[in-house]
């Protein structure tokens, strides 16, 4: 007899609807699997079958034919293993055709019958939300992640038993549980607060400017200074993320498998630190069966790059596609891959080997070493970064006075009120980005226009710093977000002025 069940296969952030088919005739015993299948995928036939036997149902020796369809997408992992033991117990009259209908199935099997856990539960489970379907039965370990999505019941099986108990409609004592448990979200320590931060009132200037327009920032000082302490607080003063956005990241965690029993959804902005000894691929993704990198999983959040002169320059070039397009596209032989990871580069560096330059009282490095130190980081990538802030030693009573610094929540109400203003003026214009770090050249005429007071000193600012074309468009859009910080629909002067500034912290550095 032959049955459908339906599932889903992941490409990239995609979900396609897979049908599982199983076909059981008379003839010589065997086990054959077909539709552009990966090696996971093959061997479920083996899995399937010794997971049915030692959950008490032994199959007929029959000729065994499973087809995922469509085949012209690849197929991997191993969450096609529910569907094609559903599938067979189906095809033996085990179960009903109605207990199948609108119900989407993803599962990996264990050869002892349990269900494990598999990558991707929330996006399936949109999926099936998204072509209409009921309900949703996932391993028991997916189940609260999947549960996030309203509108679809979600069920979780820990064992092929339970699943077929609940396909059955049979009462069991061990039914499989069908309400949500309640999405869980991290119970995270307490989030690092700006008010630790003793003085360092430049560089917490320079951060909030950066948050209010999602601009890369670089924070360049001595060892000890707070660079590391400054960049972690970042998340906590941009703004919320929204609901799609909420949904968007937490997709990309449960395609990685990151989602688990302790998270369940992704509330907060990300902050992904990757160790300078990170590879291209774990930073952009990749991989046989491509995930999201380091990069994707920052998505919407802070992408920090402690010591940055150490990561390989290879690494860092790496960057360069999704600091451009905020996405990340893999090719394969199956198909191409894209991830979203539109993040904030934050990157923190010593200027020099020893930390100390230019105190030449303490720097003990020469010229060279200095220029090749700084040299690590390229110029396409520097080129990229629209900020520059120096962090200096605290002073000693910065760090004994008593009265505590600004607090994140407050910095960041100014952000929220900064980023109203973006998307006031950008939101749902089809402009194709939300805050001023994302102005297009020709936007900025529009958005960044100066008078001719300002114009003198650009002009002015353009020779001495011999500013490139590319230069001279970033500071207008750090200026641009300066004036709406001020709550200015122009660009004033000392607006400017301020975004130069940013400017010439890094000409100490590079000349550019
Ligand atoms: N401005 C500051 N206020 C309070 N503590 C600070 C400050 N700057 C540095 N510290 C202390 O020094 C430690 C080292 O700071 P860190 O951020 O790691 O420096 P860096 O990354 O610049 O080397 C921090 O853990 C913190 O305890
Ligand atoms: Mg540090
Ligand atoms: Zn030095």
């Amino acid at each position: 007899m032959f049955s459908t069940i339906i599932s889903g296969a992941i490409c990239g952030m995609n979900v396609m609807l897979v049908h599982v088919e199983v076909d059981m005739a008379q003839g010589l015993p065997g086990f054959m699997m077909v539709g552009y299948l990966s090696g996971e995928v093959k061997e479920a036939g083996e899995r399937v079958r010794v997971a049915l036997k030692n959950s008490g149902i032994s199959i007929p020796p029959m000729r065994i034919t499973v087809n995922l369809s469509p085949a012209d997408i690849r197929k991997e992992g191993t969450a096609f293993d529910l569907p094609v033991a559903v599938g067979m117990l189906l095809s033996l009259g085990y179960i009903e055709n109605e207990a199948v209908s609108d119900i989407m199935i993803a599962g990996e099997l264990s050869l002892d019958g349990k269900v494990n856990p598999i990558k991707g539960v929330l996006p399936l489970v949109r999926k099936a939300k998204e072509t209409g379907m009921k309900r949703c039965l996932v391993p028991e370990e997916n189940r609260n992640e999947g549960a996030v999505i309203s509108g679809v019941e979600v069920i979780g099986a820990a064992t092929l038993k339970e699943a077929l108990c609940y396909l059955k409609g049979e009462q069991e004592e061990k039914a499989p549980k069908k309400k949500p448990a309640g999405n869980k979200t991290k119970k995270r320590e307490k989030a690092p607060d700006f008010s630790e931060i003793g003085g360092q009132t430049a560089a917490k200037r320079a951060v909030e400017i950066a948050a209010a327009g999602f601009h890369n920032l670089l924070l360049i000082g001595p060892p000890g200074s707070g660079k590391t302490m400054i960049a972690k607080r970042i998340p906590g003063i941009l703004p919320p993320l929204t609901m799609d956005e909420r949904l968007e990241v937490s997709s990309l965690y449960s395609i990685s498998g990151l989602l688990g029993s302790e998270e369940t959804f992704i509330t907060r902005r990300p902050f992904m630190s990757p160790h300078h000894t990170a590879t291209a691929r774990t930073l952009v993704g990749g991989g046989r069966i491509p995930r999201p990198g380091i990069a994707s999983l920052a998505h919407k959040g802070v992408l920090f790059l402690d010591e940055m002169p150490e990561f390989g320059q290879h690494v860092l070039d790496m960057l360069r596609q999704p600091l451009e397009d905020k996405r990340i596209n893999i090719a394969r032989i199956g198909g191409n891959y894209t991830y979203p990871a539109d993040f904030m580069l934050v990157g923190a560096m010593n200027p020099c080997p020893c930390g100390y330059y230019p105190d030449m009282n303490r720097c003990r490095c020469s010229l060279t070493d200095i220029k090749k130190y700084q040299s690590h980081i390229s110029g396409p990538i520097l080129d990229r970064i629209d900020m520059c802030t120096e962090v200096s030693q605290v002073a000693m009573k910065e760090l004994t006075q008593k009265i505590k610094g600004e607090t994140s929540a407050s910095i960041r109400k100014r952000v929220i009120k900064a980023r109203k203003r973006q998307e006031d003026r950008y939101g749902g214009k089809g402009y194709g980005y939300e805050c001023n770090a994302g102005l297009t050249v020709k936007d900025i005429r529009k958005f960044c226009g100066l008078d001719e007071k300002e114009l003198k000193l650009m002009e002015r600012a353009f020779a001495t710093l011999q500013l490139s074309a590319r230069g001279y468009y970033r500071i207008l859009r750090v200026a641009r977000t300066i004036a709406d910080l001020d709550e200015s629909e122009k660009i004033k002067e000392i607006h400017l002025a301020e975004a130069l500034s940013y400017r010439m912290e890094g000409n100490k550095y590079w000349e550019r």
